[in-house]
């Protein structure tokens, strides 16, 4: 089976935009892009898009690349404190030179769409999530929405950053999953990658995972943006070969990206209900 995270995306808008309607809120989104990098510029124009189709407004904030680490804090808590923005992204990576985990952690834990501020990690961590990351929480609601439990299954994550792997391994066990995470250091890596009933891949290497290393009926997931030898956009799953040996893979593109986005907008979504309940005017 191909889990179609485009379809399920789009199924997931659409609920939203009817949610946002009936709530009679007017959530908005505040993205803060620093440099030009074409790659970042293009995930913020996506995000802004899809906040659009939903009824969520949106402003951009766009800083040079040569910017102070000093200059980007002070627009971050000009957001924090504008009472008609209820979530903040900063778009990573930020150039070298600037301090990205003081950005991340000036952000309000409330206005976390990212869901990367140490306090909801922490929350993540301990079992009582609030904003999750969107990468790993859009890859829980597929699970979820394919109807593959995780109660009691091995699953494996491989990558451990703060963006997805760690994150995707905090909401395996809040599920009740038994969660190995593996790394570049980890021994017999295909090993304990051929013994996942969930297979979780965030290592950014094109077509890394082949069907050896997969078990007979995995579930498999594919974080990778890669380009292989002939500039081809692929995942880090061999996707030909590991579909015929799974119950299940995601596509690239076309499987987590779009879930990326959709959870980002459910999260912004939940920052405005709590800013609703939590007024400041
Ligand atoms: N850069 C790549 N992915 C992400 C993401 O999910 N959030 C932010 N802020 N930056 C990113």
């Amino acid at each position: 089976m191909i889990l179609d995270g485009k379809k399920l995306s789009e199924k997931r808008l659409e609920i939203l935009k009817e949610h946002i309607e009936e709530a009679g809120l007017y959530p908005r989104l505040a993205t803060v892009i620093v440099g030009d990098d074409p790659g970042s510029r293009m995930y913020v124009r996506m995000k802004h898009r899809a906040c659009e189709r939903v009824g969520i407004g949106s402003i951009g904030v766009e800083l040079p690349a040569d910017v102070t680490t000093e200059t980007v804090l002070e627009q971050v808590t000009r957001l924090n404190e504008d009472p008609f923005i209820s979530g903040i992204l900063v778009q990573l990576p930020l150039p070298a030179g600037i301090d990205t985990e003081g950005v991340i952690e000036a952000v309000s834990p409330e206005k976390d769409v990212d869901g990367f501020h140490p306090v909801n990690l922490g929350n993540l961590f301990s079992g009582r999530p609030r904003f999750v990351p969107c990468t790993p929480g859009g890859i829980m609601t597929i699970l979820s929405e394919y109807g593959f439990e995780c109660e009691g299954k091995r699953a494996v994550v491989v990558g451990r950053s703060i963006d997805v792997g760690r994150p995707m391994a905090a909401l395996l066990l809040n599920a009740d999953a038994t969660v190995t995470i593996c790394h570049s250091k980890t021994k017999n890596l295909a090993d304990e990658m051929k013994s996942a009933d969930i297979l979780v891949s965030a290592v950014g290497r094109a077509r890394f995972v082949t069907a050896d290393m997969v078990k007979d009926n995995a579930v498999v997931i594919d974080v990778g943006i890669n380009y292989d030898a002939e500039g081809k956009l692929c995942g880090d799953v061999d996707f030909d070969a590991v579909v015929t040996k799974a119950a299940a893979v995601t596509p690239v593109p076309g499987g987590v990206g779009p879930m990326t986005i959709a959870t980002l907008m459910e999260n912004t979504f939940r920052a405005a209900r709590l800013l609703a309940c939590n007024p400041v005017l």
